[in-house]
């Protein structure tokens, strides 16, 4: 016991997370919880008295670890990772102390100036010109929604007082995305008003990329139309497998239109830090906005999205909105009118502690050494007949599938008569066999109508022995199935 109870309780937390980070690999990813089984453990009603914190470590280690899927596990190679590296652990411990609201520079002075420098580093890491501007968000799908506010403002001005109503009677404001966009831009249109009908939705290529061609002559015949095109969002990294649309050529199209350039990078954009990855985001520098989120692939707990813009006015002007109590007769940049909440959280202290803590360089050797990870799978299934590789690995995430013992690769008749092929329900099973047993949790996606496997590299955690183990509980419960 030392003389402040505030340093013996801080050193307590600060020993349950370094127990719960030791002893992390041998739990399992996944919790063996169904819904419902949580709430039942946890009181109805909040305690009167105060109660020890050791009961309340307790009682975490009792009833919510267990119901826990362990996004830092060194196994969790689902999704896009999301982990936090220890930088990151100690700035929101900080940042919770310090509590400050970065919604004006008045309330937050240091931290919103830090929050600029920070998007500086950000930008000058993924080598973007400093023509962009930008703001830390909470999550992608904030960022993309702020992207389309502004874009909307622009297409159709005036339309932050009058709504969609600004338009002309008849004229639909129009979306353009592939159809591989993720569902945040889809939700952005819905929030924006602009309704997800009015999302034009162009068809890839085989490798999952934006169609040019197609997106070139849609506008077009949309504005002969008399529609109003809005915001065209090109993907660098989409969600499913990971494609690059042709941004270069996309950029383009939207200079000849005059339509707005989002570039949606929330997983890939770290990967642009690496010199020899540059050539996968050629274009993006012409993009009016760009996000990208280091609680991703940047090892930034969540959450932390980095949205840049080209024009910041255009984003002001699209939300900004000053009532007489928070205004401060001072002449600095107040962050708050450059996304939708007031309140804004000391998120730029992650960075700051990230790159500081870190070093761009072992960032650099981070994100090289998962891309190597997943290209080692990826060689792996390559070399299996059992396996196929269903898209091309461009960062650090493998899509493939099992092909059943028996070869049927066509779509035969599905084990519960649905329209699923024969090949999808083996590959269902066999994922949800490998996942039941704990080691490590992969997901899935569909691509080309078919269920495809995919492994995600990307936290902090993972090592060498973790990819070793997906490979061998895949196999594993392959074989197992064979034999059943
Ligand atoms: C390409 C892409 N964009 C946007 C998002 C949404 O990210 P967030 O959870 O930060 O909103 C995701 C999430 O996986 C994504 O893959």
């Amino acid at each position: 016991m030392s003389a402040d109870p505030w340093l013996d309780s801080a050193a307590r937390v600060a020993e349950w997370i370094s127990d719960y980070r030791k002893r992390l690999p041998e739990l399992p990813v996944l919790p063996d919880v169904s819904p419902g089984d949580t709430l039942e453990l946890l009181p109805a009603a909040p305690p009167e008295a105060p109660e020890s914190l050791d009961d309340i470590l307790s009682d975490l280690d009792r009833i919510i670890v267990p119901g826990l899927t362990h996004w830092n596990h060194p196994g969790f190679l689902a999704y896009f990772s999301s982990s936090s590296s220890d930088p990151g652990v100690l700035a929101e411990f900080i940042a919770a102390a310090l509590n400050v609201n970065a919604m004006l520079w008045k309330t937050a002075p240091s931290a919103s100036e830090l929050e600029t420098r920070m998007i500086e580093w950000m930008r000058r890491f993924v080598g973007l010109p400093d023509l962009f501007e930008g703001v830390i968000q909470d999550t992608a799908s904030s960022s993309s929604f702020t992207a389309l506010l502004a874009a909307r403002e622009q297409a159709l001005p005036g339309s932050r007082t009058e709504g969609l109503a600004a338009r002309e009677p008849g004229v639909r404001p129009l979306v353009y995305q592939s159809d591989q966009a993720h569902s945040s831009i889809d939700k952005a249109v819905i929030a924006a008003g602009i309704g997800s009908d009015n999302i034009r939705r162009i068809e890839c290529d085989g490798v999952f990329r934006m169609r040019p061609d197609l997106l070139d002559r849609t506008l077009a015949s949309d504005l002969e139309a008399g529609h109003l095109p809005v915001m065209v969002c090109a993907t660098i990294g989409t969600t499913s497998s990971t494609s690059i649309d042709p941004v270069r050529a996309i950029a383009d199209i939207c200079a000849r239109h005059g339509v707005w350039l989002h570039v949606d990078a929330a997983y890939a954009g770290p990967a642009a830090a690496l010199p020899e990855l540059r050539p996968l985001f050629e274009g993006w520098e012409r993009a009016d906005s760009i996000v990208l989120n280091p609680h991703k692939w940047l090892t930034t707990p969540i959450d932390c999205s980095v949205l840049l813009f080209r024009d910041p006015e255009a984003v002001r002007r699209s939300l900004a909105a000053t009532p007489v109590y928070l205004e401060t007769g001072v002449e600095a940049r107040n962050l708050m009118d450059y996304g939708l909440p007031l309140g804004r959280r000391f998120r730029a202290l992650k960075l700051w502690f990230l790159f500081r803590r870190l070093g761009a360089e072992a960032l650099r050797d981070m994100l090289r050494r998962h891309i190597d990870l997943a290209n080692g799978f990826a060689d792996r299934v390559r070399m299996d007949d059992r396996f196929e590789l269903v898209a091309p690995v461009p960062f650090s995430t493998v899509c493939f599938r099992a092909i059943p013992p028996d070869a049927d690769r066509s779509a035969g008749p599905a084990i519960d008569g649905s329209s699923s092929s024969r090949a999808d329900d083996w590959n269902r099973y066999l994922l949800d066999a490998v996942n039941r047993r704990g080691r490590v949790f992969l997901s899935h996606t569909e691509l080309s109508g078919q269920f495809v496997l995919r492994l995600a590299v990307g936290s902090a955690h993972v090592r060498d022995e973790d990819l070793e183990a997906a490979w061998t509980e895949l196999t594993h419960v392959y074989e197992d199935l064979r034999t059943d």
